[in-house]
């Protein structure tokens, strides 16, 4: 038998065993421990929860081993419609009921809170090529298999398939010389209007407005799918609190961003965020080009501006991964021109509670 316990990063116990639950899941689930966290960073990620409540529980089993635990993160200053669900049972407790219990747990807080749609992830190391047994995305892009076991949780559970992402690495360090020309080329095509500021952690306040509008457009400007996502609203302090959230949990934040010199505002950015487990990977984390400024080369501007800083900031990184909708063809092409691998992806969930 199992029970269920609040894990609100207080009690060190609970945190490490809901840690052990999601890192035994993630690295079951990928082969590789890009995606694990550690007890700082979580707790760090649940102590400030003004734009988002963060709901999370454990299950342990009757000698106090974590075999599964449940995450929901519930939007509170808009998209207060929704929230993202997680669910995860270790894989030598699995086909027990613990996945349905935590499950039914999460639905119910979801509901008591007053939301009237749910989204999750279905993680895949492989997209399935078209053909029996699949399962496509509303958006006509990209593909989970029908019976892999996360897929068949949430489809007998009523879930809708709205979107698939792909995932990409890319090993590092890239040849300097091919890289500066990807820049030299990228530069061409966007002309002397622009130019590349770049940051660590903390935005310079003289861009902080401007970063706080890009961080809006971040919610409009990409594909969402069928996804219910509606505009987030960023402003200064809200930039500012996540910067300190993220200096909490120990995550590192390299942002490049193009400024439009004639204007004096920003076109797009790209960050990677930097992960406190492992100086070995870094997740490329948002790229935007806002739709006034497209066309002009400046994604790859931007992503090979912030690769140029990698091997004198981060020496030790040789992977970086990525998440891209299936639909989003520009991001996907330049990811391809650097170099960026296929390395499996998701399904992006919804289910309407009402
Ligand atoms: C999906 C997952 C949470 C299920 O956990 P679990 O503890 O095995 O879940 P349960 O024992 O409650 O099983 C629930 C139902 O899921 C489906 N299911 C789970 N594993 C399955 C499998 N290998 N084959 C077919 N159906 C499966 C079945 O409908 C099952 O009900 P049943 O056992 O009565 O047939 C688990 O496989 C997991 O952690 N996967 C990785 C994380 C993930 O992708 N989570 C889903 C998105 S939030």
């Amino acid at each position: 038998m199992w029970t269920l316990h609040e894990v609100d990063g207080q009690d060190a116990q609970l945190l490490d065993a809901y840690v052990e639950a999601a890192n035994t899941v993630v690295v079951d689930t990928w082969g590789v421990t890009d995606f694990c966290r550690n007890a700082r960073e979580v707790a760090g990620s649940l102590r400030d929860q003004q734009y988002e409540l963060k709901w999370r529980r454990v299950a342990l089993d009757e000698v106090g081993t974590a075999v599964g635990y449940a995450a929901l993160n519930l939007p509170l200053q808009d998209n207060t419609h929704t929230g993202y669900l997680e669910v995860g049972t270790i894989p030598a407790a699995r086909r027990r009921g613990i996945g349905s219990a935590l499950y039914d747990e999460v639905l119910a807080a979801a509901k008591a809170q007053g939301r009237t749609k749910v989204t999750t992830s279905t993680d895949q190391t492989v997209e399935p090529p078209a053909g029996v047994n699949t399962l496509a995305a509303s958006t006509g892009e990209g593909r989970v298999a029908a019976d892999d076991a996360p897929v068949r949780f949430v489809t007998s559970r009523g879930w809708q398939l709205e979107q698939v992402e792909r995932r990409s690495v890319l090993d590092v360090p890239l040849d300097p010389e091919i890289l500066a020309k990807h820049r030299a080329a990228a530069e061409q095509v966007a002309g002397d209007e622009y130019r590349v500021v770049t940051w660590t952690d903390h935005c310079p306040e003289e861009w902080l407005d401007q970063f706080a509008i890009l961080q809006t457009r971040m919610s409009t400007d990409v594909p969402t799918g069928g996804l219910d996502w509606g505009e987030e609203a960023w402003d200064g302090p809200r930039v500012r609190a996540r910067e300190a959230e993220f200096a909490d949990r120990g995550l590192g934040y390299l942002t490049a961003a193009a400024e439009h010199i004639p204007t004096g505002t920003l076109a797009g950015y790209t960050s990677f965020l930097v992960v406190p487990h492992t100086d070995e990977y870094v997740h490329q984390h948002d790229t935007l080009v806002i739709r006034e400024h497209r066309g002009r080369r400046l994604g790859m501007l931007l992503k090979a501006a912030n690769l140029q800083r990698l091997p004198q900031e981060l020496p030790n990184v040789r992977r970086i991964g990525t998440w891209n909708a299936e639909e989003n063809a520009p991001m996907l092409a330049i990811n391809i021109d650097l170099g960026f691998r296929p390395a499996g992806g998701a399904g992006e969930w919804q289910l309407d509670l009402v």
